[in-house]
């Protein structure tokens, strides 16, 4: 499979083709990705939920967030893949900004970073697109913000606030995005989105109408049970079949079943 390219993500918005992206942390993980065709592979900061155990994603560092790209970009993976900014990495100023997503394509090897924030983070996004560095955008529920936010509950219900959030959608793409994602909004909101942006929108609890979609791949497949939103879909319930398989096997140790013959060596 070919490397998917920017041009082929807007063209996809043009054409009315989804996008199906999702997050992956580590090398095998981008494989299984990769091989399953995904567009987009995310290696989000909600690694430091459901592989690193912290209780939100503030604690993540660009450390963390480096070691966790370099082992997604071993996998060679065709999907274009997209880092997240950790909390307080760009929000202390655009040097920094641009520093630090230099440092996620430099160091990391991503083809791209994300950053949370509206209108106030047009002019960081601007400095590191100029800088070469292909950014994403974050609007709605931003986890890095959610005590600000009230908690991690859907935004943009009231008209105010929808339209505070549709201006900061119309904010990054001048800025110069290159796709948005819409995080816990309501359908009608990131309807209205995607229809006055020309950049993709990427939707996570914001509807069918967003240009695609992405999901944590631990609430997927069900391997995070942690907290389990309404708008994740679990196709798998791999919890389940690990700790059966886990169990099988600690019996089988338990009473000498295994290893016998056939894994043994003579
Ligand atoms: O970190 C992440 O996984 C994300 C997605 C939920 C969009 O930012
Ligand atoms: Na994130």
């Amino acid at each position: 499979r070919a490397k998917v390219t920017l041009p082929q993500l807007q063209a996809m918005k043009e054409r009315g083709d989804k996008i199906a992206m999702v997050t992956a942390y580590d090398y095998s993980a981008a494989l299984l990705a990769d091989r399953a065709g995904m567009d987009m592979i995310l290696v989000g900061d909600s690694l430091g939920m459901v592989v690193l155990g912290y209780s939100s994603t503030v604690p993540v560092t660009m450390e963390e967030m480096i070691h966790h790209t370099k082992a997604v970009m071993r996998a060679n993976p065709a999907a274009l893949v997209v880092a997240d900014l950790p909390f307080l990495s760009y929000q202390t100023g655009i040097k920094d900004a641009v520093y630090n997503a230099g440092r996620l394509v430099k160091e990391g090897g991503a083809d791209a970073v994300k950053l949370e924030g509206g209108r106030a983070m047009a002019p960081v996004v601007r400095a590191i697109v100029d800088a070469g560095i292909p950014v994403m955008g974050h609007l709605g529920l931003t986890p890095q913000s959610a005590v600000q936010l009230g908690g991690y509950r859907v935004q943009g219900r009231e008209q105010e606030a929808a339209d505070r959030i549709a201006a900061d959608a119309e904010a990054l793409a001048e800025a110069g995005v290159f796709s948005l994602v819409l995080e816990c909004v309501p359908v009608e909101l990131a309807r209205r989105i995607t229809a006055a942006l020309k950049v993709p929108t990427i939707g996570i609890g914001a509807g069918p109408h967003c240009d695609g979609q992405v999901l944590v791949f631990h609430d997927l497949l069900g391997l995070f049970d942690r907290f389990r939103p309404k708008f994740v879909k679990c196709y798998v319930n791999l919890s389940e079949i690990i700790v059966n398989a886990l169990a099988s096997y600690r019996e089988e140790v338990r009473q000498g079943r295994f290893p016998d013959e056939g894994h043994s060596f003579q």
